[in-house]
């Protein structure tokens, strides 16, 4: 059992790519906190991400589905939990359009069952903060300022939820939802739980909508780990379309950073965006890695003749850009990584773990 005096907070899904950036970065930042971990290590995740945190004694690792409340009310009663930091989805989109259904289960399902579970204990329970901070009067609502004494619930979405840009224009948070494939129609509803969480029964959320991340830990599915995995193979380097879709690159732990900002800030019910004004086509992106492994792990002729375009993905959105003014304007986040620094480091952690030297 944890130390008693620190605040307990369950985070969700931090096996996986961006809560295994998290966990260390939060457990070095603050001593205060206890972290409950609670993933199902779908083939997405990997105890192996987070093998520095495991003699933490302030974090716990517990394998199990965000789906099931039975869990989940334990968890919650166990730890005493104050606060929720929610990761854990089904994240790939070319898995939803195969298979849609495991989706809808964890990231619609599995965001109810949590929010419900924290809302009941946090709530509902006798003894609850709402009498805490109110008395027994059940007319007062728990809305206003009591809010924020509340725990609070950190729902992590995406910047897919508000569908396609064309060639200008950037997504704020006042951009209406237009999910387009499976996997955001998931995180839209998702979001709307959440947000709904808020203005029914006065919880204190906050959602974040976050661009494409990149950096150490990322599964071997996604763009990047696909794109030095395939070079260093020798083998085609597979690239959708005309490879001109257009995403906007946040590192990884500039995106953690921004996490830590909102869930320690102020304004309950809030949306953020965070993005890392880093617009590139997939182009430019694989064009730039080729580049970095020609220089650090030459080979006779350059690795952009494997680039190879393929079928484009069902439904493929054409670009996507976030404004995180909001963000930097009332939290004061910036990017500490623009994506020439961020890439590098990235393609030096990827060479070390296929091993191959620099
Ligand atoms: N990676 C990105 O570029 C990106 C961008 C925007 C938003 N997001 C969001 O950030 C969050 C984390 O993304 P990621 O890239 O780290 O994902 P990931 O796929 O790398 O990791 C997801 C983790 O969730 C766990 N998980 C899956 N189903 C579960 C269940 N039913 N119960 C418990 N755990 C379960 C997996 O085992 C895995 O460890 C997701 O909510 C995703 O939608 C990611």
């Amino acid at each position: 059992m944890f130390n008693s005096s620190n605040e307990t907070i369950l985070v969700t899904g931090c096996a996986g790519f961006i809560g295994s950036n998290f966990v260390p970065y939060f457990l070095e930042k603050y001593q205060n906190y206890n972290l409950v971990n609670l993933d199902l290590l779908t083939y997405a995740g990997s105890l192996e991400n987070l093998g520095e945190c495991e003699v933490n004694p302030r974090y716990k690792f517990i394998k199990g589905d965000i789906c099931n409340r039975e869990l989940i009310e334990f968890i919650f009663s166990e730890y005493g939990i104050q606060g929720v930091i929610h990761f854990a989805a089904e994240s790939h989109v070319d898995n939803s359009i195969k298979n849609p259904g495991v989706f809808i289960e964890t990231n619609i399902n599995g965001t109810y069952t949590l929010i419900d579970v924290a809302y009941k204990y946090w709530m509902e329970k006798p003894f609850t903060y709402k009498e805490r901070f109110l008395g027994t009067d059940t007319s007062v609502s728990v809305k206003g300022e009591v809010e924020t004494s509340l725990p609070r619930f950190h729902h992590i979405s995406t910047d897919e939820v508000y569908g396609t840009l064309g060639e200008t224009g950037l997504f704020t948070e006042a951009t209406p939802y237009a999910a387009n494939s499976p996997y955001s129609a998931s995180k839209a509803s998702s979001d709307m739980i959440v947000r709904s969480y808020h203005h029914t029964y006065g919880m204190n959320t906050v959602i974040t909508n976050c661009s494409n991340n990149y950096g150490p830990k990322q599964h071997d599915e996604k763009l990047i780990p696909t794109i030095i995995r395939n070079a260093l193979k020798g083998n085609p380097i597979p690239i959708y379309g005309d490879g001109k879709n257009i995403r906007d690159w946040l590192y990884v732990l500039d995106h953690c950073k921004g996490i830590d900002l909102v869930y320690h800030s102020e304004k309950s019910g809030e949306t953020y965006n965070i993005g890392g004004r880093n617009e590139r086509t997939n182009l430019q992106i694989v064009d730039r890695i080729c580049t970095l492994l020609d220089e650090k792990v030459p080979k006779e002729g350059s690795y952009k003749e494997l680039i190879t375009f393929v079928e484009d993905r069902a439904g493929h959105d054409r670009r996507y850009a976030i404004d995180a003014t909001k963000l930097e304007n009332e939290l004061g986040w910036s990017a500490d990584e623009n994506f020439e620094s961020g890439i590098i480091k990235t393609v030096e952690w990827y060479l070390e773990k296929y091993n191959r030297k620099l």
